[in-house]
């Protein structure tokens, strides 16, 4: 049958490997089209065989699981790894889902846990292909430049994510919008911590604060060097996003000036798809530079009166710097979560429609920040992951709808700016 879904079992037992083979021969969708006893196996297998879904053991003795995960995720890219595990321990969960992996069952489970994570990937992976296979012919004009010099710059598109109040959720969806346009959209991203204090991006994502960061960058860029790269001051994640640290102590802060910021973005947007920057919820000369280079602000608030209220005074300033109504987009997090004020309230006394909404799952989002692992890539059935889903469609679909915003009304701004 054509759309029967292959499946490759990886396990050193071989009772496992019988029991995994027979629980799934009475599944009339579900193919098992090969059973492998090591990493190794299963590398050369799959390369052969080519199967939708790899049911992988995690602890095999000559190569583990998350080291084959690895290798699969670069050799046969349309395998999807169904990890499995007898311990639940968030370091395996989180290893695994970095390694590339699709989904995580504890053993025991049971032959529905299996059969229907199994069919869930596939869907995902369905969708993804089918997703990526009308990308590249629109993508693929911007992104390698054809014409000119043929360096490969393209002109992506910075993103900021501000809020008037703090801890509304904007570092949480920075991260996962960036891994969301990743690895649903075939998007090149770089995620910018321009909270340049505090910034929490290194946390989230388990980044060593050792790491390189934008303070090391702005006195590079404004040195002028023609031949300087930015890999060496941006991190390669293993979520599939690049990511640009904030200074690893307060004071350093300082050093980064507007005009650095700028010809950060600027870099940055010249070498990627997406340039997503998580905000202060200050306004500063930096946050302000940051605003002004963005093409979207995505504009976070939540269902409190201090939120809606700062949101009122927010927008007020934003139509006296000249950011028009498609530039800023307001997103309501939490937006489930009413305690007495409903999104209608909300969009009555702010004068605007909400454009997007991101539910309320604390067990997802506060589990997935503790471990270090984005929730998007740990829980990506979950309602917030489907919300940040929809985001990222909506942003990189609203390119061409949205033109770049020339420099304009700096005097305004700058009288603005004067009282501060
Ligand atoms: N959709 C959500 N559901 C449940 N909890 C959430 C959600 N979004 C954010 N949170 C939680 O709210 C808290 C604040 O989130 P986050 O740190 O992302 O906000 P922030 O705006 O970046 O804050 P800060 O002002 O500290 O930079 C965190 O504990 C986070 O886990
Ligand atoms: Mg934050």
């Amino acid at each position: 049958m054509a759309d029967q879904i292959r499946v490759l079992i990886v396990d050193d037992i071989p009772e496992t490997r019988d029991h995994l083979t027979k629980l799934l021969g009475f599944e009339s969708d579900i193919e098992v089209v090969g059973s492998a006893a090591s990493g190794t196996e299963a590398i050369s297998m799959a390369s052969e065989m080519r199967p939708d879904v790899v049911l992988m053991d995690i602890n095999m003795p000559d190569m583990d699981g998350i080291a084959a995960t690895e290798k699969l995720s670069t050799q046969v890219p349309t395998a999807a790894v169904v990890m499995m595990s007898v311990q639940g321990e968030a370091d395996y969960l989180r290893r695994s889902m970095l390694a590339g992996a699709r989904e995580f069952l504890v053993k025991p489970f049971s032959s529905d846990e299996l059969t229907a994570s199994i069919r869930q990937v596939y869907t995902r992976e369905q969708e993804k292909l089918s997703r990526m296979a009308v990308a590249p012919a629109a993508a693929g004009i911007g992104l390698n430049g054809t014409g000119g010099d043929g360096a490969g710059e393209h002109d992506g598109q910075v993103i900021a994510i501000f809020s008037p109040k703090g801890g509304v959720g904007r570092t949480t969806v920075a991260v996962n919008l960036a891994v969301a346009a990743a690895a649903e959209l075939g998007k090149t991203v770089v995620l910018v911590d321009g909270s340049f204090q505090f910034g929490d991006v290194g946390v989230l994502l388990n980044l060593n604060p050792k790491n390189k960061s934008i303070a090391d960058l702005v006195p590079e860029l404004e040195a002028g060097d023609p031949e300087l790269s930015l890999d060496t001051f941006v991190i390669q994640h293993s979520a599939g996003i690049k990511v640009l640290l904030a200074p690893p102590s307060p004071e350093m802060a300082e050093l980064i000036t507007p005009a650095g910021v700028r010809r950060v973005l600027d870099a940055l947007r010249r070498s990627n798809d997406l340039v997503i920057v998580d905000c202060t919820s200050w306004f500063n000369e930096t946050t302000l530079a940051i605003l002004d280079a963005a093409d979207v602000v995505l504009t976070m608030l939540s269902l409190e009166i201090t939120s809606i209220k700062n949101m009122r005074l927010f927008l007020e300033v934003a139509e006296q710097l000249g950011y028009d109504n498609p530039k800023v987009k307001l997103v309501l997090n939490r937006a489930d979560s009413s305690l007495g004020i409903r999104v209608s309230d909300v969009e009555g006394s702010i004068g605007r429609k909400v454009d997007h909404t991101i539910v309320s799952d604390g067990r997802s989002v506060v589990y997935a920040l503790n471990r270090g692992v984005p929730f998007f890539l740990s829980n990506r059935e979950a309602q917030v992951s489907q919300d940040i889903l929809r985001l990222a469609q909506s942003i990189a679909g609203e390119r061409a709808a949205a033109p770049r915003e020339e420099v304009r009304k700096t005097a305004q701004k700058k009288s603005l700016f004067s009282f501060r």
